[in-house]
């Protein structure tokens, strides 16, 4: 039977990525029925919203969309986004992140003295409540007394999900679950957050756990990255810590996410974790390496775990070997990296 994805290109370096993604996908010559959405910034010019207003409908049937990324500077971010990517992970209740953060071989690093076996991490990010749920309001607009409220939202079935995955992730890795929260200065949701972690932990015991506050941890994700197993955090936190994990596995252009509802039939959304990027679009030299490292977790969702081991396999070999984007130390375009990936591919 064949898999059926939809690929939402999107803004910026979004369909340059995604296009040698794609490339390595149909290398790999598994059955798969694509649909291109072609939502997003040029869209939303044309319509008045970022995907139409049956976006449900349109995505009906499909297992995974496999997205580029969505932002342009003629759209508000905070338009393009709530209209996009934020929609839809909350909608299809996608409660998940699963960003894997690790340095490959060959790709330099910028942290003196470490290498590929000192930066292995899988943050488990919260993906639909915390600071990101959308609760808030403005009043009093331009007065001087003007105010604005943005306030988290953890609930307890929330969090004990979420957490409850990590677990699941560090008893399959070295078993070790880092929780980050900053329960000293907020004293609710993080408090909650932190109760739950001991709650769950009595059915992990497999798995050594530790409380640590978030500012400390991006220290030590720079100190002592060896030391780190599995992190789960909230919405805000792990979207700021995996922008430092991508830096330290060498950018932007390296890091992957998935965006799952583990335990049901939904489809997953799987998008590198950088944006559209509009200081490099259409220079044609954007890095691929995250887009296809995020169809490699798509390939996971698809249940397609040999034909997942194949592409990692193939962008590890890129990676030490080359081609390299010049973000990683190389010269060549996003198509040359792509296609060394995907003949990489076809050379099993
Ligand atoms: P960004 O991730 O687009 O860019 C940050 C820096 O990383 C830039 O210097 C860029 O050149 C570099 N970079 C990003 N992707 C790269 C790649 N594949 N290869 C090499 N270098 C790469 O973040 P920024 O500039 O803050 O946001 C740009 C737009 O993207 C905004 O509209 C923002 O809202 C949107 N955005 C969208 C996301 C999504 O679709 N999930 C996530 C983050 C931002
Ligand atoms: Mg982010």
């Amino acid at each position: 039977m064949s898999h059926r994805v939809a690929v939402l290109a999107g803004d910026g370096v979004g369909p340059e990525v995604v296009g040698e993604a794609r490339k390595a996908l149909d290398a790999l010559g598994l059955p798969i029925d694509w649909a291109e959405l072609p939502w997003g910034s040029a869209w939303y010019h044309e319509h008045g919203r970022m995907m139409p207003e049956d976006w449900e409908g349109e995505l009906d049937g499909f297992q995974a969309v496999l997205l580029g990324a969505i932002g342009d500077p003629s759209v508000p971010d905070h338009v393009s986004l709530w209209g996009s990517i934020l929609e839809l992970r909350q909608r299809l209740d996608l409660w998940a992140n699963l960003r894997p953060c690790r340095l490959l071989p060959g790709i330099p690093g910028p942290l003196a003295g470490r290498g590929p076996d000192d930066f292995d991490i899988l943050f488990v990010r919260e993906n639909t409540e915390g600071e990101y749920a959308g609760v808030g309001g403005r009043a009093h607009r331009g007065l001087p007394t003007e105010v604005a409220l943005e306030t988290s939202v953890f609930t307890r079935a929330g969090v004990e999900r979420v957490v409850r995955l990590a677990f699941e992730c560090a008893a399959q890795r070295r078993g070790l679950l880092t929780s980050a929260t900053k329960s000293n200065a907020s004293r609710f949701g993080y408090v909650l957050w932190d109760e739950v972690v001991v709650e769950i932990a009595g059915d992990f015991p497999g798995v050594r756990v530790e409380r640590v506050l978030v500012d400390a941890l991006a220290a030590r994700m720079v100190r002592s990255p060896d030391s780190l197993d599995v992190v789960v955090a909230s919405n805000l936190f792990a979207d700021i810590l995996t922008d430092l994990g991508a830096a330290i596995q060498g950018g932007m252009g390296m890091a992957a996410s998935a965006n799952i509802a583990p335990g049901t039939s939904e489809l997953g959304i799987f998008e590198p974790v950088h944006g559209s990027a509009p200081d490099i679009a259409g220079q044609g030299v954007a890095n691929p390496a995250g887009a296809i490292w995020s169809a490699v977790l798509m390939l996971e969702h698809l249940d397609e775990a040999d034909a997942a081991a194949r592409l990692l396999g193939a962008l590890e070999d890129v990676c030490r070997d080359g081609p390299r984007t010049r973000d990683v130390g190389g010269s060549a375009t996003t198509r040359e990296v792509g296609d060394a990936v995907a003949a990489r591919v076809a050379a099993g």
